[in-house]
């Protein structure tokens, strides 16, 4: 087999100019699963550029703890920095702490538990258009679902209000994107391809509402137990306040990286319990005995045990981050090799959880392999990454999963209305077309 350095295998199959693209675009999580076989350290090559993809979990884990020396950066993360503003996700190290430290007091359990009441709201008027026997469009509903709680949760002023609409109309045009300005040439995303127009419209769009919103805040002096108004407030530790790019680019961060993760998991998370219908019916007999016919609240988490495991378990499944990159910042040491400073290595959570070696039977759907008595090997589960990047709004979105799913079980009986497999569009998440439902309506549900 191919070294292309000491200790890096080369994958093979690359073809001359586009290397391994032709794969990673049309099937990318088989071609993603056969990496392992090759090596732990693995090079692809993403057209000229070359990328190694790290397929151990302690490998994995000290890329994630040690921030420095496997920094954000790199042609990649350039681009969705450009796009978003060099918010939390993108920034180097150098900036990170400090940005961390504004954000995290938004995402402390004190601030969730309020949050959970919009969840609770919203979760009302998710199922309100379904009715009995009906098909409905899972991937739509959860991503109008998910943009509506998480916009709520960012800025909750009256006056907000069309910069929502606003920016829930653009995402997905963003999100697009965002995957082609990353995974595509620069010379390619300047053309004017209407995908790219669309793109930059949707952008600019979103960027001026958010824009405008951020200096309503600033104008009233009203609080609005909020993030953009929390953000408003803090002092960084010279004491100064963040100015307004920064929270832009946070409030940007924040919506890019909070809708699309948290819809897509609901997403399979629905398609998962249509090809289980036992654990559907598990999750039925708790939901009954906790919520009885009635949406899920903040109270009720504690008892909602197999709703949080078949969640976990979906995240294994289809982590909606399924590849994500480093780049080193200075020459590195990764299971004795060395690594040269400026390379790109990438992470897969999809490929870690996949791997029979770390996650017995992968394919198979178990939400009781999270019993606590169950033994895991250490960093073979990471769908929101770890170390210091790890994701800031973990807990946001299981809990967010967590009261959504089980409302909706204790209401609806749900299966395929559809048997095709759901298509999956690789995009920065794993996003699952075509999940349709037939929702039967229990007892007490509206409809
Ligand atoms: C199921 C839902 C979600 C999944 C699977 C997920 C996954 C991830 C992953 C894998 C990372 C680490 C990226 C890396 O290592 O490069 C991350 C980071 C991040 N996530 Fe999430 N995420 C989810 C929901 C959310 C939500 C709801 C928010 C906020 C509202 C959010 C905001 C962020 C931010 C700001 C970062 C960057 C953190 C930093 O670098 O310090 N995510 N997420």
């Amino acid at each position: 087999m191919a070294t292309d350095h000491e200790g890096i295998t080369q994958a093979p199959g690359a073809l001359p100019i586009v290397g391994h693209l032709i794969p990673l675009l049309r099937d990318p999580l088989r071609f993603l699963k056969t990496l392992s076989a090759h090596g732990d350290l693995v090079q692809i090559r993403l057209g000229p550029q070359k990328a190694v993809v790290v397929c151990r979990p302690e490998l994995v884990q000290q890329v994630l703890l040690h921030d420095r020396i496997y920094d954000k950066g790199g042609p990649i993360i350039e681009r969705i920095g450009n796009a978003l503003g060099n918010g939390l996700a993108s920034c180097p190290h150098s900036a990170h702490r400090r940005q961390r430290r504004s954000l995290q007091p938004a995402f402390s359990r004190a601030c969730l538990r309020e949050y959970a009441a919009i969840m609770t709201e919203q979760i009302d008027t998710l199922t309100i258009n379904w009715s009995d026997g009906r098909t409905v469009d899972v991937a739509e509903k959860m991503y109008t679902f998910a943009s509506d709680t998480i916009a709520r949760t960012l800025f909750t002023a009256p006056s907000a209000a069309p910069a929502i609409d606003t920016v829930k109309e653009c995402l997905p045009d963003i999100f697009r994107g965002i995957y082609q300005q990353a995974v595509l040439p620069p010379s390619v995303n300047r053309l004017p391809l209407p995908s790219n127009v669309r793109y930059k419209r949707a952008r600019g769009r979103a960027w001026a509402e958010v824009s405008k919103t951020i200096s309503l805040y600033r104008q009233d002096d009203e609080t609005h137990g909020d993030v953009l108004s929390m953000l408003l407030k803090t002092r960084d530790d010279e004491g100064e306040a963040l100015g307004d790019a920064e929270i832009h680019a946070q409030i940007m961060t924040l919506l890019v990286a909070g809708i699309e993760s948290t819809a897509v998991a609901l997403t399979w998370a629905m398609h998962l319990l249509c090809q289980y219908p036992d654990v559907q019916e598990r999750l039925r007999t708790e939901t009954a005995e906790v919520l009885g016919t009635r949406t899920a609240t903040w109270d009720d988490l504690p008892r909602l045990d197999l709703a949080r495991r078949a969640i976990t378990e979906t995240l294994r499944l289809y982590p909606p981050g399924w590849i994500l990159t480093r780049t080193t910042a200075t020459e590195a040491r990764l299971a004795d090799v060395v690594i040269p400073p400026e390379t790109t290595l990438i992470y897969s959570p999809y490929l870690i959880h996949h791997d029979a070696r770390f996650n017995p039977r992968p394919d198979f759907f178990d939400p009781d392999r999270w019993l606590p008595e169950q033994q895991h090997v250490r960093g073979a589960f990471i769908p929101f990454g770890g170390g210091a990047r790890k994701c800031i709004g973990d807990n946001y979105a299981m809990t967010l999963a967590t009261l959504a799913l089980s409302s909706i079980v204790t209401r609806w009986r749900f299966s395929s209305a559809d048997e095709q497999p759901p298509h999956i569009e690789p995009r920065m998440t794993l996003t699952p077309h075509g999940v349709q439902v037939r929702a039967e309506c229990l007892q007490g549900a509206p409809g």
